[in-house]
């Protein structure tokens, strides 16, 4: 199937629906964002890097002429900057029907944040579950949440002695536990949610050839691997459709989509389950993260 007739046969109208979205400055985010206007949603957008958000916001009004779209500063690597990040939302008196979080940090080296946490445990995991629990009071009756993770999350062994992912050297350990700890998170809350009529969906995007990857190892090693994955796995235009899966009314809270090809590294999406064991740590990382947020 073309990506275009995917896109025709799972278009929601998005029109007057107020649209959140983090993590759209990237590869896949980007996509999503396109597809998202041109469904005329009205567009809220979160950055850290204005100067780049800037570039977007035009690129994408060359595609999209007719877009409204606002633009945010958010750092998710502080705290501070979530809060007022969502000081900003509420003083402008803004509520959302569809709140996506698609950001996430792969890094060459370890960084320490303004908080004194490691920066892809806070980005990855602690602000995107400070955040979510700051924007649920913002949602519309029946809004969409829409989380993603990553298939990683199932290729190491949560360490409930670690949950703030100390000194582990291999960045690809880190980033998979960081994701995996979102998910646990993000489950502990959606089967607890007092707000019963939002839809909270994970997803994953499968294996995308991005600039995820050109942050996380060196220019050498990417010369050499970057043109390989671009031949084996899919393109961000076609992992972004996740997303746009995750808005579809038939796509409920219990539901984690996932590309449909062999181990989901690639593929249409499709409704796919979470390995079992990893939910049996969602509560236990819950309340670690919980412990660490601000009042
Ligand atoms: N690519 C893959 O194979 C793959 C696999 C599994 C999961 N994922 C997940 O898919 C999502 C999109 O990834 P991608 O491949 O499109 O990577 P990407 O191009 O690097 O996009 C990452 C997005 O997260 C934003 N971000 C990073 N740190 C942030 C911070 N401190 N505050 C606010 N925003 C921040 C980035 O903003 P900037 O533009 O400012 O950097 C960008 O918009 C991520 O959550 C990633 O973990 C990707």
């Amino acid at each position: 199937m073309k990506i275009e007739k995917w896109l025709k046969e799972h278009e929601v109208d998005l029109k007057g629906k107020n649209v959140l979205f983090v993590g759209w400055t990237g590869s896949i985010g980007f996509e999503a964002l396109k597809v998202l206007a041109s469904w005329n949603a009205t567009l809220f957008l979160a950055a850290r890097n204005l100067e780049k958000a800037n570039k977007k916001i035009e690129e994408l009004k060359k595609a999209c002429p007719n877009v409204t779209a606002y633009t945010y500063p958010l750092d998710l690597s502080s705290l501070a900057s979530v809060d007022s990040f969502v000081d900003a939302l509420k003083k402008d008196d803004l509520h959302f029907d569809v709140f996506i979080n698609n950001a996430g940090v792969f890094h060459l080296n370890p960084r320490t944040t303004v908080d004194g946490y490691d920066e892809t445990f806070e980005v990855n995991t602690l602000s995107h579950i400070y955040l979510l629990k700051k924007i649920i009071p913002l949602l519309n009756l029946n809004a969409r949440v829409i989380s993603t993770s990553s298939m990683s999350y199932k290729f190491y062994k949560g360490n409930l002695s670690n949950i703030a992912l100390e000194n582990i050297s291999s960045k690809m350990k880190k980033y998979a536990l960081s994701k995996q700890e979102m998910l646990n998170a993000f489950m502990f809350m959606k089967e607890n949610a007092e707000r019963k009529d939002i839809e909270m969906v994970l997803i994953h995007p499968g294996i995308v050839p991005t600039e995820l990857f050109e942050k996380g190892y060196s220019k050498f090693f990417m010369a050499i691997i970057f043109p390989i994955m671009k031949v084996l796995f899919h393109s961000p235009r076609k992992a972004m459709l996740g997303i746009l899966l995750a808005l579809n009314e038939n796509v409920s809270s219990n539901e984690w989509i996932a590309p449909r090809g062999l181990l989901e590294a690639w593929g249409y999406p499709k409704k796919a389950k979470i390995k079992k064991s990893v939910l049996l740590l969602n509560e236990k990382v819950h309340s670690y993260i919980n412990s660490l947020i601000r009042e």
